[in-house]
């Protein structure tokens, strides 16, 4: 496993992180075993949400039996978009839904807490100084937003520098092979893949921001689970809002070419979609939610594939030629 680290918070985190939007655990189900699991391979980052149904749950109560949290990264999120697709970020919410998280997962703070949505209506400064709340209480160690664009995290982080505040230390857009290209889920979602998103990732690379990647494997487009081409197997793996957003002729081309080159270094094309976005020249860090042990261990192989820049543009349909 590889590490990095964000600023503020004085532990390492994995770069492969544990997304806790699956099934079982939006159920509320345990997942002692498969949480274990993937602490045993390395992963110390678990990112959920107020808005994954139970996941929340599930979590605290793995927390509450493993006893200690200390080596741990605890990422929540808060204010997702609603049912209808009605904006919750507000000042009521942010704070209402920070307190239902702590009390769901059983701690007292989390170390990265995410809003999982923008308000374009609200100035940034102005979420920024609520987060800054939650900071001085001691809820939060690190400030981060979900979904933003890299104008709005700029626009907050003037004016924490302007007013002695707490700036935004990590962003989880979408980020991966896979280009995203509508909203999948409504309420402004953000992606970093894709042509059209050049001078967002120079912007990530010339601030330094450290990018917390979500649905890392399109949702289960890059999962193997259907071969490129396959149109009705793509349709079976991916529902509602993925397949509007991943299922397209370019991302089947993407999936193809992982297909050879998995096949040519004796790698899954999951395993070639995680090492593609972790060897992009950000600060990378991948989400991706897996359901057994043995896919856990395989996303932590994808840090040991050898990509070369060549490749990766090939991936990436910018070359003919590997
Ligand atoms: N901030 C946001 O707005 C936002 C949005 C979306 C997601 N997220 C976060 O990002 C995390 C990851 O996104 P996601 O779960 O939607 O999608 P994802 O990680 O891109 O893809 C998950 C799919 O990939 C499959 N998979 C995972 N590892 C695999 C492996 N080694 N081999 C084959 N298949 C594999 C899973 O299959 P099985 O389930 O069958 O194992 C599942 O079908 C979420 O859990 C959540 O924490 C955040």
């Amino acid at each position: 496993m590889e590490y990095g680290t964000i600023p503020g918070l004085d532990k390492p985190i994995s770069r492969i992180v544990f997304g806790t939007a699956i099934r079982t655990m939006m159920a509320g189900e345990s997942a002692d075993e498969l949480l274990d699991a993937a602490v045993e391979a390395g992963i110390n980052a678990f990112d959920t949400a107020r808005g994954y149904a139970l996941a929340e749950r599930s979590l605290g109560h793995w927390l509450t039996r493993r006893g200690k949290r200390d080596g741990l990264v605890l990422i929540t999120k808060g204010c997702n978009v609603g049912p209808l697709g009605g904006n919750r970020v507000n000042r009521k919410t942010i704070l209402s839904e920070m307190d239902r998280s702590l009390e769901t997962l059983q701690t007292d703070h989390v170390d990265l807490y995410l809003l999982h949505r923008d308000n374009p209506d609200m100035e940034a400064g102005e979420i920024l100084e609520i987060l800054n709340e939650l900071k001085e209480a001691g809820k939060i160690t690190c400030i981060g937003v979900s979904n933003w664009t890299h104008q709005r995290i700029q626009a907050a982080n003037e004016y924490a520098a302007a007013h002695g505040l707490s700036p935004i230390v990590a962003s989880s857009p979408h980020y991966g092979l896979p280009d995203q290209l509508e909203d999948p889920w409504g309420g402004g979602c953000i992606s970093l893949s894709g042509p059209d998103q050049g001078p967002a990732r120079r912007w990530y690379r010339e601030h330094a921001m450290p990018v917390f990647a979500y649905a890392s494997l399109g949702g289960g487009f890059f999962s193997g689970k259907f071969k490129a081409g396959d149109e009705a197997g793509a349709k079976k793996i991916l529902t509602g809002g993925l397949r509007k957003s991943y299922l397209r002729p370019e991302n089947m081309e993407r999936l193809r070419r992982a297909e050879i080159l998995g096949e040519q270094l004796g790698a899954s094309v999951s395993e070639i979609a995680l090492a593609w976005v972790l060897r992009q020249n950000l600060d990378v860090y991948a989400l991706v939610g897996a359901s057994s042990p043995a896919r856990i261990q395989s996303n932590c192989r994808a840090l040991e594939i050898p990509l070369s820049e060549a490749q990766c543009q090939w991936l990436d349909l910018e070359r003919d030629e590997p």
